[in-house]
């Protein structure tokens, strides 16, 4: 998971037209759709289930990247992959057994991501490291879009890349929260290579703009 990819979250799309706004920022040329699935106690809001998931997923064959901000994600794991997510992430902060719970993503076939909040420390991923697909950083405090860039993401990031790069892995390292034009450039330079912005393209009429710019800022 090493090459550049841009993942809008469609916590920001078009709830009321949801399958027709997903097509138009896939034809816009998003790579990957984010889904942000929050449970009311691990983030203050309340999104979306595997109906949903299940809905988008003949819309398209690119990843379904599935963010679980839910408490217990070992309950869910296994419906959010039969309704066909093809990335599951889950928060360090949420998980007891994150191992078995990265492990569990894993035999069902689906990358394994686990996440970071802000003030979250980053030292369990020496223990984790070699059983994961992707890291992921929060640059906002998860709950929703449309929040400020947390400038310490960027050391946070690199500190990731480092500690990757040690041990010669191909763990992709997905940012997530207050991404778009004007700061993408400097999250790549830390060493990010997944993006997602939810408000940045879905608050703008012309999604494919908004996508070729902040790809054009990645090398
Ligand atoms: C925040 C979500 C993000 C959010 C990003 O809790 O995990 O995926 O939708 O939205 P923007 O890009 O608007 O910060
Ligand atoms: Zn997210």
């Amino acid at each position: 998971m090493k090459e550049f990819m841009i993942a809008p979250s469609i916590l920001s799309a078009d709830f009321c037209r949801l399958g027709d706004d997903v097509t138009k920022v896939l034809q816009a040329g998003a790579d990957v759709v984010h889904i942000d699935v929050m449970d009311g106690h691990f983030v203050p809001n309340i999104t979306i289930g595997p109906l949903v998931v299940k809905a988008l997923r003949p819309l398209t064959d690119k990843p379904l990247d599935v963010h679980l901000m839910i408490e217990n994600p070992d309950r869910y794991i296994d419906a959010f992959a039969a309704a066909g997510a093809d990335w599951i992430t889950v928060h360090a902060e949420t998980g007891y057994h994150l191992h078995r719970t990265l492990a569990r993503i894993r035999d069902l076939g689906k990358k394994a991501g686990i996440v970071f909040n802000p003030a979250t420390p980053i030292e369990i991923l020496d223990w984790l490291l070699d059983d994961i697909d992707l890291v992921m950083v929060m640059s906002v405090n998860p709950g929703f879009g449309g929040q400020s860039f947390i400038p310490s993401a960027l050391e946070k990031i690199r500190l990731i890349k480092e500690k990757i790069g040690a041990r010669n892995l191909q763990v992709g390292i997905e940012v997530d929260g207050g991404i778009g034009p004007g700061n993408i450039g400097e999250v790549a330079a830390a060493g990010a290579n997944i993006f997602v912005a939810g408000s940045a393209i879905f608050g703008q009429p012309d999604y494919g703009e908004v996508i070729r710019t902040m790809k054009a800022q990645l090398f």
